[in-house]
């Protein structure tokens, strides 16, 4: 995830590599010891140990076949869940099901979330099944370091990592296909916390654009989006059975991580973590449900935490209803 586009101010929590030494040595300083492994243990030492029982429970993972949208959809599968896990490559889904513990729980749905269209027919296929949803995973997320525009005329990661979420659950509501009591788990990142919600920048297509396409900063703001989405729908939906949250993982060793970070991995990789504990808390929110104190926090190693660490990313001029008014431009069907 380095970016290499010229004239732009990068950002050090995505792309530590480029910044000037002072910055980078309190980049690492102030966030290694908590995002990387080390953080995880320090923290785990303080946890009970958690049994999870999903049985019963139907399962949906987007980007369930590897990383840590894998690791999820596999503890969900050893704790009894029937899972319906969504990617682009069936046989990476076909190899991804036969390494759980149950197969045939196992359902394996071709999509590629960069597209509306294929959103849409997933959803179609799902309401045709009479599926019902009990644990919802929105965990695809990419970064690109060129803007690449799709077929459809959207920029790639704006689709992916924001819209194709909010379609996809806003349907999944209108459809019926989300259980009454359902959780909803965005993954976001801690890139997130060096922007601040803004709407007009999510979705840059032009080439001589101000400001400028910067992948890592579209990364950010759609991570900013995911936090903002899920302070919505957790208004929304206040006082029913459903419960969403957002979570971060931390710097998890991904195939992702390494083919789009690969001087940051180069750099970290003995204190990355490993995939379950990236998944550790997606697991612990579908199994727990905790109460949530304030509707903007994030999560991250169990537990609820700000959703602003530097207070310029507080003051943005949209609010969860401007993001969702543009979202909902943006999801005709093609
Ligand atoms: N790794 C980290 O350190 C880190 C840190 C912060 C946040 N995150 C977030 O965690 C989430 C998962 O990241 P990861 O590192 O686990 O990624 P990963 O290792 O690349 O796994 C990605 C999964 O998503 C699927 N996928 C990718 N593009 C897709 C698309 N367009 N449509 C449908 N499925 C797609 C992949 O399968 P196919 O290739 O077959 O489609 C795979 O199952 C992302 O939202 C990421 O932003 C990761």
């Amino acid at each position: 995830m380095t970016s290499t586009n010229s004239g732009a101010k990068p950002s050090l929590l995505r792309n530590p590599a480029n910044a000037p030494l002072g910055k980078l040595i309190s980049f690492y300083v102030r966030f290694t010891p908590s995002y990387s492994k080390i953080g995880y243990h320090a923290r785990s030492l303080f946890w009970g140990s958690l049994r999870p029982d999903f049985r019963g429970q139907t399962w949906l993972v987007i980007g369930g076949s590897e990383g840590i949208g894998g690791s999820a959809a596999r503890s969900a599968v050893a704790a009894g869940a029937r899972l319906i896990s969504v990617a682009r490559n069936a046989e990476k889904l076909t190899a991804f099901a036969q390494s759980t513990a149950h197969p045939d729980q196992v359902q394996k749905e071709v999509a590629d979330f960069s597209l509306r269209s294929e959103v849409w027919a997933l959803l179609d296929r799902l309401q045709a099944q009479g599926v019902k949803i009990d644990v919802l995973v929105n965990n695809v997320g990419i970064q690109k370091r060129d803007q690449i525009i799709t077929k459809e005329g959207l920029e790639t990661s704006f689709v992916t990592n924001i819209l194709s979420h909010y379609i996809f659950t806003r349907e999944a509501l209108s459809r019926g296909l989300l259980a009454d009591n359902a959780t909803v788990i965005e993954t976001a990142s801690g890139g997130m916390y060096n922007h601040p919600l803004v709407v007009k920048d999510l979705n840059i297509t032009g080439t001589n654009t101000t400001p400028a396409y910067l992948g890592v900063r579209a990364y950010g703001l759609s991570k900013r989006a995911q936090v903002v989405l899920t302070q919505y729908w957790r208004r929304k939906f206040a006082g029913t059975g459903r419960n969403f949250y957002v979570m971060h993982p931390g710097w998890v060793d991904t195939a992702a991580v390494g083919r789009s970070m690969p001087r940051f991995r180069e750099t970290l990789k003995s204190v990355l973590r490993s995939d379950p504990q990236g998944a550790d808390t997606i697991v612990y929110l579908a199994a727990k449900r905790p109460p949530q104190t304030s509707d903007e926090s994030i999560w991250f190693d169990r537990r609820e935490r700000t959703a602003h660490i530097f207070p310029r990313t507080r003051a943005a001029t949209d609010t969860p209803e401007t993001l969702v008014a543009s979202l909902d431009a943006y999801s005709t069907r093609p």
